[in-house]
């Protein structure tokens, strides 16, 4: 079989911001891959348009019409999350002997980078030509202190389509003085269709076998629980509905999943993390990552208040998350994997989203 021609990527202006910078669209074709598109405001996934069992495409991916619509967005849809996904205790960190304080924009808590973080930076864009054709590499260099990290911090991300369809999303990093990264993209699936009521008939397994259990305001307590016996169970295919309502202390403190996965395998090695099949369409997803961590959260803070790209509101539970990353509150949890990055050193992660057809 002959291989399928590389991807091409084909870039539009996308609007402009109230400070005057030109952001632009980059959509990504591929034969046998979905097209993908991505703009270098928050290196955010706009939309992924895959085939369903039946050859008919739709957009799987939550989000907003135009450029306006992520300049208000408050729920990360597909951004680029940096320099810390997730959260950090009271935003603060001690590092090297010196302590840092971050914004505290969740609670009590620093959640996704601070209210300037990534999802809110424009990256410079290239065209780079790699292994698979046309790929898109977006960098950011964030200043010494920005948001309260310390360092300079250049990163770069490279979108790719994969022979096997797969979107590829490769992150390195580097720093010039002693810092903490944890960067990871937050695209919402439906795989029934953005705007599509909920994702809780969608079927995930999750290769994990415990999960970082949190306190109320959704901090790691630094427990390591097995999921064998819990709603948390996806070690096996599970309908994300089956158990949502449970009875049960970690569930109601996230309002549905919102919880860190341990998963199995060696981080640093590109293995599979979850797939998910949403029955009726029968459109699959695979997410494959280097990362030791990764996030579910059934999109529980959704409330139908945005109307997304078709203008249909976004329910409660109408998108789900499969977040890479390192374990939320790392610098804070000594057992956890370290997210320290030292000059010199180069931070590196992988992960891939494949969408398919469940035969
Ligand atoms: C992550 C968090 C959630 C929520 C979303 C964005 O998944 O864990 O609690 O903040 O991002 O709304």
């Amino acid at each position: 079989m002959s291989e399928n021609a590389p991807a091409r990527i084909e870039r539009r202006p996308f609007g402009t911001t109230p400070t005057g910078e030109r952001i632009e669209l980059f959509t990504l074709t591929r034969e046998g891959a979905p097209t993908v598109s991505v703009t270098n405001l928050g290196g955010t996934i706009v939309s992924i348009v895959a085939a369903d069992r039946a050859g008919k495409v739709a957009d799987v991916t939550l989000g907003y019409s135009d450029l306006a619509g992520y300049l208000g967005d408050t729920s990360y849809f597909g951004a680029i999350v940096g320099r810390y996904a997730n959260r950090i205790a009271k935003g603060r960190f001690a590092l090297g002997g010196e302590s840092y304080t971050l914004a505290c924009n969740n609670g009590p808590n620093a959640l996704h980078g601070g209210p300037g973080g990534f999802h809110r930076r424009v990256f410079a864009p290239k065209v780079v030509k790699g292994p698979d054709g046309d790929a898109l590499e977006l960098t950011y260099v964030s200043p010494d202190g920005e948001e309260g990290y310390p360092g300079t911090l250049t990163a770069t991300i490279v979108f790719s389509l994969g022979a096997d369809g797969g979107l590829r999303i490769e992150y390195t990093a580097g720093t010039d003085r002693p810092t903490i990264v944890n960067l990871t993209s937050h695209p919402y699936f439906n795989l029934a269709g953005e705007g599509e009521a909920t994702i809780l008939g969608h079927e995930i397994e999750i290769e994990a076998d415990s999960f970082t259990p949190v306190d109320r305001t959704l901090i790691p307590t630094g427990e390591r629980r097995p999921v064998a016996g819990t709603p948390f169970d996806f070690r096996r295919p599970v309908a994300v509905g089956a158990r949502i309502d449970a009875e049960d202390e970690q569930l109601s403190a996230g309002g549905g999943y919102d919880h860190n996965y341990v998963l199995r395998g060696k981080a640093g090695t590109l293995r599979l993390a979850a797939r998910v099949v949403e029955p009726k369409s029968g459109r699959a997803l695979e997410v494959l990552t280097t990362e030791p961590g990764l996030q579910f959260y059934s999109g529980n803070f959704l409330d139908g208040t945005v109307a997304g790209k078709s203008g249909r509101p976004y329910l409660k539970r109408g998108g789900l998350c499969l977040e890479a990353q390192h374990f939320p509150d790392s610098p804070n949890q000594p057992a956890f994997p370290s997210v320290v990055l030292e000059p010199g050193e180069t931070y590196r992660q992988t992960t891939v989203y494949r969408l398919t057809v469940a035969r």
